[in-house]
């Protein structure tokens, strides 16, 4: 098992990875009260709920809200579930909630306990790949609004995050990829070496061979403890980790909630945020390429979807949360494994990477 740590002083927590953790009880030490509620979902459930309970013993009143599967349902109106089953079983303000599930379990359950009478604990057991790299860690909890993604939420951290490697293995494809996005978004926005990691692995990545995906997993989130460490609320450099983000958040918004996988979304948002890099002259074509081979290795869309529009992506950019006294801002690449949250960029080389479609990086 590898620890890393998020330094948040009295805020700060492990975060536990390796195989078969999930038998393991090592949350039983983040437990504090004798009450806990398990979150997750219809598909999650089955597969790993009744090794979560046993390997919490018999110690704590345990209660489980098993939610419906996707994001769509990661609305205020599907919160109320976990509220409904904390107070049906009265639980009081020492219990602790476990998020089992992905990211949109997670998130959910971490806005639950931010809010349940005004904050509880909670502990994340990610089950993909996307949220063992990226939403389990740093705190970021919240649901959808119609007009917006993740627009309602709470920064709350987690007591630990447990990330179990071996429950990959019955993760479809697709989410494999949608995973893989998030981890190609570290290496191009902080870490070189870690990008050239990935490009030579990437295949024996995507066959889920399990000591590079554990490394890439450990890799992933040690980039991510070093930066939420740094900047927990994101006034800086905490928004470089949305490289794609604004245009995958509008593809997202655009297609209906859980049309895109957020990843896909991500992994088409990073060739649109590179192809702006490379027209302001700051990426090479080659450095586009590279992008472009990585995604496309990684199984992930290189464009938006076809028939939208560069005034829809606007509309639904407007309402990004880096948006600062009106002003568009955007995480771009100044060189690969180096990003920069940014106003300065050239509004003309905007609308012709809005309007390219799958010409992303042709023509720069
Ligand atoms: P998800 O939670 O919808 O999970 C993807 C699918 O995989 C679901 O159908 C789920 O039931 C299934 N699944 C989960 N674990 C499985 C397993 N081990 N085996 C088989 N199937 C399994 O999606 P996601 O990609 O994990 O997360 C996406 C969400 O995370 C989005 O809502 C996004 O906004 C959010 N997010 C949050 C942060 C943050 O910092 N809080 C960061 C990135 C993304
Ligand atoms: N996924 C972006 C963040 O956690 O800040």
């Amino acid at each position: 098992m590898q620890t890393l740590r998020v330094e948040l002083g009295d805020r700060s927590y492990p975060i536990f990875i390796g195989q078969n953790l999930l038998d393991a009880g090592l949350m039983k030490t983040y437990i504090k009260g004798k009450q806990v509620l398990i979150v997750t979902n219809e598909t999650v459930a089955p597969l790993y709920l009744q090794r979560l309970v046993t390997s919490l013993g018999d110690s704590y009143k345990l209660d489980t809200v098993v939610l419906p599967d996707g994001e769509a349902f990661k609305t205020l109106e599907y919160l109320n579930q976990i509220f409904d089953g904390l107070l049906e079983n009265r639980h009081n303000r020492t219990t602790t909630l476990i998020a089992l599930g992905g990211g949109v379990v997670g998130d959910m359950t971490g806005f639950a306990a931010a809010c349940y009478q005004r904050g509880v604990e909670f502990i994340q057991v990610p089950t993909t790949l996307l949220s063992q790299v990226d939403s389990s860690v740093g705190g970021k909890t919240g649901v959808n609004h119609a007009r917006g993604k993740n627009m309602i939420g709470a920064f709350h951290q987690p007591q630990c995050v447990v990330i179990d490697t071996e429950v990959l293995n019955s993760l479809p494809d697709q989410e494999l990829s949608a995973g893989m996005a998030e981890v190609i978004k570290y290496g191009l926005i902080y870490d070189a070496e870690f990008l050239r990691f990935l490009e030579s692995n990437i295949q024996s990545l995507m066959q889920r061979n399990p000591m590079l995906l554990a490394e890439a997993i450990y890799r992933s989130c040690a980039i991510k403890a070093e930066v939420v460490a740094q900047d927990e609320k994101e006034s800086g450099i905490r928004a470089l980790l949305n490289l794609g983000h604004t245009f995958g958040h509008a593809i997202e918004a655009d297609q209906g909630y859980g049309n895109w996988l957020h990843g896909e979304a991500v992994g088409a948002g990073t060739m649109m945020a590179a192809d702006l890099s490379c027209r302001q002259g700051w990426i090479s074509k080659a450095d586009i390429q590279r992008i472009r081979d990585l995604l496309l290795a990684a199984g992930l869309p290189i464009a938006p979807p076809e028939g939208m529009s560069a005034e829809r992506f606007k509309e639904l950019m407007s309402v990004d949360k880096k948006v600062l006294d009106g002003q568009l801002r955007l995480v771009l690449l100044q060189r690969l494994g180096m990003a920069v949250v940014t106003d300065q960029f050239d509004a003309a080389k905007l609308e012709q990477t809005l309007l390219a479609g799958n010409q992303l990086g042709e023509c720069c």
